[in-house]
């Protein structure tokens, strides 16, 4: 982030010294009028009762305050929720467009309806960052005043799997049956999502370069949410009960579902490994009820978000102030093993 701060003290100056220069010309009322204009941004979120989407969200209104400190102009967010429905997102984003804002960060609830997004965007020429759920990449080639915030599937999924393989290893009564093979299920995030097949794909796979021997007893899909994995992973303790000797789950949200269906079938704790590192998963890990999880960093995912927006929202190129903006239009932030 130093790299930013530095771009924007600099671009500060270049405003400042315009208005100075602006000044002696005699076009005082102008300057005046720049430094008391609004920027407003639109954040449109997929849904809001999503654990690690809230988390992001506060570091957009973190960062939001952060920006003001040294903006000249005044930057204003607005924050929606699109429960969950593309309609109602697109319903908002005209909303958004017919309020003049300057730009829109959008976290899709529908990562293969960009297309209609990005038309609307274009037509009326509002630039548009994109987090989190990621447009494919005939969609994000539609116009070139749209970018992508966001993080590798395939990273959090070989570190996940590295976490559960490094535990084996180290607790050879993981093996229950003693059979030398890691029977595990797999609770997975909402289908479509370009992190669910990446992540399921290569935890996996981390587990079988370390040379694990594994089965997969079942998997399922919990929509990235608590309540539906403890739906979940009841039904799989009824049925395999005790064959069960690890639990790899799409994210924190999920794992945390997993424990709750556990403690209410009184049943042991099996290993369980997260992905985010969300509060709740870190308290849990403190308390030793999951192994390990991946941090998904919504500091540095939120903070990127909110400034490639603001560069956006005044005509700037953001290319020239954020450094590693990939093909000029993808910012990638990198995910973190969480053990201890
Ligand atoms: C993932 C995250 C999930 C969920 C999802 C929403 O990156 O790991 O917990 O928040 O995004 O799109
Ligand atoms: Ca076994």
């Amino acid at each position: 982030m130093n790299n930013v701060n530095l771009k924007l003290i600099s671009i500060n100056i270049v405003i400042v010294l315009i208005l100075l220069v602006g000044c002696t010309k005699g076009t005082n009322n102008i300057a005046t009028d720049e430094v008391s204009d609004t920027i407003k941004i639109g954040v449109l979120i997929y849904r809001f009762d999503d654990q690690f989407i809230s988390s992001v969200i506060d570091v957009i209104e973190q960062e939001t305050e952060e920006l003001n400190k040294i903006s000249t102009k005044k930057i204003e967010i607005s924050i929606v929720d699109g429960k969950n429905q593309q309609d109602i997102q697109v319903d908002q984003m005209k909303q958004f467009i017919k309020e003049d804002y300057d730009a829109l960060a959008i976290n899709l609830v529908d990562r293969s309806k960009a297309s209609v997004v990005i038309n609307e965007a274009k037509q009326a020429n509002i630039p548009v960052v994109f987090f989190n759920r990621e447009p494919v990449q005939v969609d994000m080639a539609r116009w070139d005043q749209i970018y992508y915030v966001g993080t590798k599937g395939e990273q959090s999924g070989l570190i996940q799997g590295e976490i559960a393989g490094e535990y084996w290893f180290d607790h050879p009564e993981a093996d229950r049956n003693g059979d030398g093979i890691m029977q595990y299920v797999l609770i997975e995030g909402q289908p479509g999502h370009q992190d669910v097949i990446q992540r399921s794909q290569y935890s996996v796979k981390a587990l079988q370069d370390m040379g694990i021997e594994v089965e997969e007893l079942v998997k399922d899909t919990a929509n990235w949410q608590r309540l539906e994995a403890q739906d979940v992973m009841s039904d799989w303790l009824d049925y395999f009960g005790d064959d069960i000797e690890m639990i790899l789950s799409n994210n924190d949200a999920m794992a945390l579902g997993a424990i709750d269906a556990m403690r209410a079938h009184d049943s042991r704790l099996i290993p369980v490994v997260g992905i985010d590192g969300i509060q709740l998963a870190r308290e849990a890990l403190k308390k030793g009820e999951i192994i390990g999880t991946v941090f998904n960093d919504n500091i540095g995912q939120g903070k990127m978000v909110m400034n490639i927006a603001y560069y956006l929202a005044q005509d700037l190129d953001p290319t020239l102030f954020i450094d590693d903006i990939e093909k000029g239009t993808y910012y990638w932030v990198d995910y973190h093993k969480v053990i201890d």
